[in-house]
């Protein structure tokens, strides 16, 4: 294939198996794979089971045809994909799951569920990403607690909120494997708080990943890190510091005066109901 690469390229311990000029497929570990995509699309993960086989997250839909030339060079056709599940709401790495309807399970947390179907362009970001207005829908509503099963992986589903409130991260405890999405990122780097998201939030979530026993960070952006203990304790130094930007930046502005509007806005709102 011409755009193979002429011999399979290292970055650190991860292997690129395949490249283009819109993506590239890394080997995070045996039967786990990144794609990244050369534009603004998250990161979508491969993940082949024993038993099952799922996509974690799958970029926008301007790159489904780039998204199954990765798998096909690792042997998967889209029939073979068992579940998709979505990290969380935001259009950069759902946009894409509209081409799986009525072909696999469609999973996200129960918060990002009901936003995606009630199609609150607001939450998922609309207007920053270029995608079709057409209907994603998710057939399985993920909770903190629940268990995917793909055989020679299982992966735990906890609630992450902060970036936004209905963010999720899956941990293989076995292997180590930590899929992060936007809630973690090598060096530290954090996908900042959107729209429902928190930084209380966000920082106990950063707290909870810090007592996993993690070894490979596999994120919603950029490359994939072997160093997430260390990733997690700088993003904890950060989210402290977001959190007093954000106390100071709050004593900076006449809270009163801003907020009125707001509480106007409400009263007006409930008298109309009341009428
Ligand atoms: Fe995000």
């Amino acid at each position: 294939m011409n755009d193979e690469l002429p011999k399979a390229k290292r970055s650190g311990p991860f292997k690129t198996l395949f490249d283009n000029e819109a993506s590239t497929l890394i080997q995070a570990a045996p039967d786990v794979y990144q794609i990244r995509f050369k534009n603004r699309a998250a990161n979508a993960y491969l993940v082949v089971g024993s038993r099952r086989t799922i996509l974690i997250d799958v970029g926008l839909s301007s790159n489904y045809q780039h998204l199954l030339a990765c798998m096909n060079h690792v042997g998967v056709t889209p029939d073979k994909i068992d579940m998709v599940v979505l990290s969380h709401e935001h259009l950069d790495h759902i946009g894409a799951a509209y081409h799986f309807a009525g072909r696999c399970y469609i999973a996200a947390h129960r918060l990002a569920a009901n936003k995606i179907m009630l199609r609150d362009d607001f939450s998922m970001l609309r207007k920053m990403f270029n995608e079709p207005n057409v209907p994603i829908d998710v057939d399985l509503w993920l909770e903190e607690g629940n268990l995917i099963d793909l055989g020679s992986f299982r992966l735990n589903v906890m609630h992450t909120p902060g970036h936004t409130s209905a963010c999720i991260t899956l941990f293989d405890q076995d292997k180590g494997l930590l899929f992060a999405a936007d809630t973690l990122m090598p060096g530290g780097v954090m996908g900042g708080v959107f729209g429902s998201g928190s930084i209380a939030d966000y920082i106990q979530s950063l707290e909870r990943i810090k007592g996993l026993n993690s070894k490979i960070l596999l994120s919603g952006h950029g490359r994939l890190s072997d160093t997430p203990q260390e990733d997690v304790r700088t993003a904890i130094q950060r989210s402290h510091g977001l959190l007093s930007d954000t106390a100071q930046l709050f004593d900076a502005l006449d809270a009163r005066s801003n907020f009125e509007p707001i509480m106007q806005s409400v009263r007006d709102l409930n008298k109309l109901d009341d009428s």
